[in-house]
């Protein structure tokens, strides 16, 4: 995950900007960079690797200067060196990009034809070119920044230089966290609170859509529409500044809002989004192309992410999946071959189940791929190949963030799979990459429902029973819906295949029951249909999370509709965790539940 750091303030910006970036290099980086204005002309030093190459580089050739931007990058368009390294400038201004800009084809195309010449591969290189370009044409830098941004599709928080604006920074959030530090004569924007923890304690995070105009007097933050707003100013305590809340009560709300974020951070590990292809960062000791069968086993919320890559791994990669929950799968005795691969799925790393079944596996002399949050964990440690989510530290006991970028890597394994067993058209693998590569933005649209979500808890609240249903990928997404409502609420759920409704469990329905329906426009859609005319059919009060075509179509009185944007079905579970992991949340809060530590459960449960 990028870092940014921006400050407008005294003469020695340079160094104090290597000690912000310094304070960010937890979130993984391969190359970094400064610039300053030196008598109000734009200067840069950028080095490949750590910051102590950046650091030489300025020993070397020191940087003067009382306002800059920096930046640490974890590559995601165009090789980890120095002409990708940020910041990207033109001749007007500096730009420093933490996200993924997903229309950066178009832009650059556009830009290209009007005559502009790039010298880097990077999405980060077209927001500096457009903003420069709309200045040529004659904006000034606010107009220009204000021009460009609604035309940046992702999710991306950025932090702008100005050749000449020695008294002017500017910072704009969609979809990844963006804060601003208050100082004595200066103003500080920062990735997060730690980066900004050495000048400042006071704190304004923007949200998502903001921007902000940043000089030593203060700043001044505008929405989405570009109306000025005021955002809540807060104080760090100074022990909180490694694992902090943000501007969010709970844990669960912040990690649900990084989603975007850790997803694109996520994505750009396993995805070179410049060729749009799968690039697994391990190689694998096994051949896709050469196993019969794929065994996953898992627990709890991974073991739903594992439902849903059965779909992924049978329909793209045409590979028969198995799986099973671990507390079985360590006892059952599978009888599994040599050399097959059995694929484990852990948050923690650490769920003794989980270990247990990766070590029955081992023992049966098959291959072990881990897919963890935690790549010191037992269980990356004890497995043959692993494959990190990069989901960051997830403090809340319902896991939201960790399942999203377990999806992800899933995803990709799935896609990568399919190639290497020949069953995916390079058309098709190109489709299903830009279909991921939509989906942190996909996810801040999906985000903008919560007010609504908010008020419909409510009606959830009072249920004393629940029922999900989903087909096809969007029934372990029902599963998934009813565990996050049980653990954080407390109300009984139960998550069910849609079709297996007439085989008893609809002797469930009357009015008193919320039916909540997981239902994309996709191939079921109709089939889903006929199940919520059975429900409505006995009073059944259906809450429909689906997208605008299927919202038109079904013709039911239903208690809500949530519509989700349209997309490619395939990376449909991604986006639709996110208003059922609201649902849930927004149930609890309304409750006076302990959201972050739900009674009786533990983060990792490392016994039986
Ligand atoms: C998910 O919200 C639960 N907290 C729980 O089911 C969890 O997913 C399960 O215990 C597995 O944990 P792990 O991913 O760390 O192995």
């Amino acid at each position: 995950m990028c870092g940014i750091v921006g400050i407008v303030g005294r003469e020695g910006v340079a160094g104090h900007l290597v000690e912000a970036l310094r304070r960010l290099e937890y979130r993984g980086y391969d190359s970094a960079g400064v610039a300053t204005l030196e008598h109000g002309r734009l200067e840069r030093r950028r080095a490949e690797g750590k910051l102590v190459n950046l650091e030489a580089k300025l020993a070397q050739a020191p940087l003067a200067g009382a306002i800059g931007i920096g930046h640490t990058r974890w590559a995601t368009h165009g090789r980890p060196n120095e002409t990708n390294a940020h910041p990207h400038a033109t001749k007007r201004l500096a730009v420093v990009h933490n996200g993924i800009i997903e229309n950066f084809r178009e832009l650059k195309a556009e830009l290209e034809a009007a005559g502009v010449r790039f010298e880097s591969q990077t999405d980060t290189e077209v927001v500096a070119q457009l903003v420069s370009h709309l200045m040529d044409g004659g904006l000034g830098p606010v107009e220009a920044v204000a021009a460009a941004l609604p035309r940046l599709h992702g999710a991306f928080a950025l932090g702008f230089l100005f050749a000449g604006g020695e008294d002017l920074l500017i910072g704009a959030r969609h979809g990844a966290p963006l804060a601003i530090g208050f100082g004595e004569g200066a103003t500080y924007l920062g990735s997060d609170a730690l980066a900004l923890a050495p000048f400042t304690s006071e704190l304004t995070y923007l949200e998502e859509g903001d921007w902000a105009i940043l000089s030593r007097a203060g700043a001044e933050i505008r929405d989405a529409d570009g109306r000025a707003v005021e955002r809540p100013r807060q104080t760090i305590a100074t022990q909180a500044y490694r694992i902090d809340k943000g501007n969010h009560r709970h844990f669960m709300g912040k990690e649900i809002h990084e989603q975007p974020e850790v997803v694109g951070r996520t994505l750009s590990h396993y995805v070179d989004l410049a060729e749009g292809r799968v690039v697994l960062p391990e190689a694998l000791p096994f051949d896709f192309g050469k196993l019969n069968r794929l065994y996953i086993t898992a627990c709890g919320t991974a073991y739903y992410a594992g439902l849903v890559a059965r779909y992924w791994f049978e329909q793209i990669a045409r590979l028969p999946v198995e799986i099973d929950v671990a507390s079985e799968a360590r006892y059952r005795e599978a009888p599994l071959e040599r050399d097959g691969l059995t694929l484990v799925i852990s948050q923690s790393g650490e769920t003794a189940d989980t270990l247990a079944s990766l070590r029955y596996a081992k023992s049966q002399g098959q291959h072990t791929l881990c897919v963890v949050n935690v790549p010191t964990s037992t269980i990356a440690r004890e497995s043959s190949v692993v494959m990190p989510t990069l989901a960051g530290p997830e403090i809340g006991v319902a896991s939201t963030k960790a399942f999203a970028c377990q999806l992800t890597v899933l995803l990709c394994l799935a896609i990568a799979a399919g190639r290497a067993r020949g069953t995916l058209t390079a058309e098709r693998e190109r489709a299903l990459i830009d279909a991921l590569i939509t989906v942190p933005g996909l996810m801040a649209e999906a985000l903008k429902q919560e007010g609504e979500i908010e008020g419909l808890a409510r009606e959830v609240a009072r249920a004393r029973d629940v029922l999900y249903l989903g087909r096809g990928t969007s029934y372990p997404m029902a599963l998934e819906g009813a565990l996050k409502l049980k653990e954080i609420s407390y109300i009984h759920a139960e998550g069910y295949a849609a079709g297996e409704l007439k085989h008893g469990p609809i002797a469930l329905i009357d009015e008193s029951v919320p039916v909540i329906v997981i239902a994309p426009h996709d191939g079921v859609f109709e089939k889903t249909v006929s199940n919520m005319q059975e429900v409505a059919a006995r009073g059944g009060r259906i809450i429909l999370i689906g997208d605008a075509k299927g919202a038109a179509e079904h013709g039911l009185d239903t208690l809500a509709t949530l519509t989700m944007p349209d997309l490619d079905a395939t990376v449909a579970p991604l986006v639709y965790a996110l208003p059922i992991q609201l649902i849930a949340y927004h149930t609890a809060v309304f409750m006076g539940k302990d959201v972050d530590q739900p009674r009786n459960l533990a983060k990792s449960v490392t016994v039986e």
